[in-house]
């Protein structure tokens, strides 16, 4: 028999992370707002028809949106003042907002004051990754939105000179192992392109692990004082598509940003990615399988759920 004991044990035991991640549900709005899921992806799918670059946007919001204050849509907060969240320097080139906002309009629609700005963002993410061809996987729900996105909080966002070692601790700091480093930031990056803003310094440095053929097809792209907004595909050739191609361009010295590329300067990270190429399908690890679970881990970072924070009615400001 589990004594009360043995019970506290087993629940302190689990991190804090599936503490939290305990509290949202699969299907949370079923009995509430039944389409709400429904209604996100037509959404997503319309804003991905219209640009398949809105993909990897909003992937990549609803990453920008974790790791600061948590899974919560603070990210989303505009006041008139410019030092929001959203306006940090880290958060340079997020998008998605307007994909979001025309969800909610149509959220509050059907079932007002119900679905929360912070769930939004995880299930556009996740419907954005399907569209990609990516994995589908069921989004645990129940988000409520944060009320504080001050720009000072998002000051110690990863970044892409950071080295492996500090890339590592930011993620563990926030629950995620260095193998959900891997599939998430590199693996993320199947999808999606980086302004020459991120890649420049690394050429003007001459980095020898990139390819020295591909550093030439860097170079021409982003010429030295040439426009750093010009944009480069993060994967290689396969810009549009969620495979496990971006693993094989770092692993050949085709990494496009930096923060992908070290990865493989890691021994522990180097067999993390090899696993996800191994020639031997019964070797093979599976990266669909493993992102779609990295995915989950993320978006249960930080959750306020219950009674905590607020649903916006609008997610561009507090109630
Ligand atoms: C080590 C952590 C990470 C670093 C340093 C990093 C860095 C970057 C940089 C520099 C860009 C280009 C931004 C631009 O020019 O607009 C980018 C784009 C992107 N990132 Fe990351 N990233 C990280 C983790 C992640 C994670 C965890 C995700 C999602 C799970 C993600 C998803 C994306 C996507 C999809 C894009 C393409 C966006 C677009 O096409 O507009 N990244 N990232």
């Amino acid at each position: 028999m589990i004594t009360i004991a043995m019970f506290l044990v087993l629940l302190f035991a689990n991190d804090q992370l599936s503490f939290s991640e305990a509290q949202l549900r699969f299907g949370f709005y079923s009995k509430t707002c039944p389409s709400a899921e429904l209604i996100v992806h037509n959404i997503v799918q319309q804003a991905i028809t219209r640009d398949p670059g809105n993909a990897a946007v909003l992937l990549r919001l609803h990453f920008h949106d974790c790791f600061v204050e948590g899974c919560d849509g603070s990210i989303l907060i505009k006041h008139d003042a410019n030092d929001d969240e959203r306006f940090a320097g880290g958060n340079a080139g997020v998008g998605g907002f307007d994909v979001v906002d025309e969800a909610k309009a149509e959220l509050e629609r059907i079932c007002p004051g119900v679905v929360s700005c912070a769930d939004i963002v995880a299930l556009a993410a996740r419907d954005a990754v399907a569209e990609a061809k990516g994995p589908f996987y069921e989004v645990p729900t129940g988000r409520r939105d944060g009320q504080i996105a001050n720009m000072s909080n998002a000051a110690n966002l990863p970044e892409v000179e950071d080295s492996v070692n500090i890339l590592k601790s930011k993620f563990r700091e926030k629950g995620l192992s260095d193998k959900d480093l891997v599939l998430l930031s590199a693996g993320a990056h199947t999808i999606g392109t980086t302004a020459c803003f991120f890649v420049m310094p690394r050429l003007d440095a001459k980095d020898p692990t990139i390819n020295p053929e591909f550093f030439q097809v860097l170079r021409s792209k982003c010429p030295q004082g040439g426009d750093v907004n010009v944009r480069l595909p993060l994967d290689w050739e396969s810009q549009f598509v969620f495979d496990d191609q971006i693993f094989r361009n770092i692993k050949n010295g085709k990494g496009v940003i930096l923060s992908d590329s070290v990865l493989y300067q890691d021994n522990d990270m180097k067999k993390t990615i090899d696993s996800y190429l191994a020639n031997n399908r019964r070797s093979k690890a599976n990266f669909a399988t493993d992102f779609a679970k990295a995915m989950v881990k993320m978006s249960a970072i930080g959750v306020r759920v219950g009674v905590e924070g607020e649903i916006r009615r609008i997610c561009s400001a507090t109630n």
